[in-house]
């Protein structure tokens, strides 16, 4: 019932259900009527868009800076959301882990299926989001791997086909790493804190490191079925490299879904619930969710730095008054993300019931 041990059904990769080029999907994916997307939205995109940040313009004189500083701070309380460019990974890199990844799950099913996972860790190939059983399912696969700390990374778990897969992630990891220390000393200084306390707030050096790389297979009726419910990311940080080619990513503004428009070379920088906590609720992490679609598949790669696993996370001190008390509790990263395997994409359910009564 509540085991993490295994799935309460058997998994079907979604992508053996695309390859057998069927006209309609099962009725496990078919979602209640309130739920499903207005694809109208996405061929008329309206002209809402998240912020695009420049963030060569810290490495630029004061003003630029504090202008590059401000505009993430903006969009960290305004959006949650933002897109960034001259983020200091090189578009090889990103190019080459796109394609590495394309490759994989272009593999035969048998050799991804090796990789099978459980709702243990959730480390592997996999479909399924949450244990609970005779769930409205969604339209995509992943394979889920850990980075950081150390301890834990367990390349074996990773795919060993293609080859140079493994150093890939590896190289792609420690690029995207240092992209969020960045981000997170930017958030900290944002707040009036010290440059160092929200990673100090994370465990410093012993931060937690994860990837999902997400493929959402061509859908015959993308119009009555998600590729990944809404949520909001249950970590830190998320820094996801896009599909530059195909839209799918849609978030959550003012109670509509703004369809993302990733620019080239660009990443989407999105706040967790963690943030959402440490910040005391001036940062928010914000409802996203993934659309599919008939004519091509989809890959994205979502990057989620986190807090030190055993950690209790809560508001920072110096971010509370007697104006604005302590909104949550504190919890470690390992109780909170239990809900999530659990329960799989619930909105932004669980951030809320951690408000302090
Ligand atoms: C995620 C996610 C968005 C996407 O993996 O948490 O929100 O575009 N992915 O695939
Ligand atoms: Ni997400």
């Amino acid at each position: 019932m509540d085991s993490l041990e295994a799935w309460p059904e058997p998994v079907v990769p979604v992508q053996s259900l695309a390859e057998k080029d069927i006209e309609t999907i099962p009725n496990n994916y078919i979602k209640p009527e309130s739920e499903r997307p207005s694809l109208t939205d996405v061929s008329h995109p309206n002209t809402l868009r998240i912020p695009v940040i420049d963030l060569g313009g810290l490495a630029e004189g004061v003003v630029e800076c504090r202008a590059t500083m401000k505009a993430i701070s903006d969009a960290c309380r305004d959006w949650g959301f933002f897109q960034v460019v001259n983020h200091g990974v090189s578009v090889e890199l990103m190019s080459k882990m796109k394609e590495i990844w394309r490759a994989f799950f272009h593999l035969p099913m048998d050799q991804k299926q090796s990789y099978a996972n459980s709702p243990t860790t959730y480390e592997g190939y996999g479909s399924r989001l949450g244990v609970d059983k005779d769930t409205i399912l969604d339209w995509g696969d992943y394979f889920y791997l850990h980075l950081l700390p150390f301890a834990i990374k367990n390349p074996n778990k990773w795919p060993s086909l293609p080859s140079s897969i493994r150093e890939t992630i590896e190289e792609y990891g420690s690029e995207v790493v240092k992209l969020c220390e960045l981000l997170m000393k930017v958030m900290s200084l944002s707040l009036g804190l010290d440059v160092g306390d929200f990673q100090e707030a994370f465990g410093g050096e012993e931060v937690g490191a994860c990837m999902r790389v997400n493929y959402y297979p061509k859908c015959p009726q993308p119009e009555l079925t998600l590729g990944l419910s809404p949520h909001s990311d249950p970590g830190g940080l998320t820094v996801l490299l896009p599909d530059h080619h195909v839209q799918g990513l849609q978030v959550r503004k003012a109670g509509s879904w703004v369809t993302v428009q990733p620019l080239p070379n660009s990443f989407i920088v999105n706040i967790g619930d963690q943030i959402q906590v440490l910040s005391n609720a001036v940062y928010k992490s914000v409802e996203h969710r993934v659309i599919v679609n008939a004519e091509a598949e989809r890959i994205s790669i979502a990057f989620f730095y986190n807090p030190k696993s055993d950690l209790p996370v809560g508001p920072a001190r110096q971010l509370i008054t007697p104006d604005r008390p302590p909104l949550y509790r504190s919890m470690t990263f390992n109780e909170y993300r239990l809900y999530i395997r659990k329960k799989g994409p619930r909105g932004k359910s669980q951030v809320e019931s951690l408000k302090a009564a």
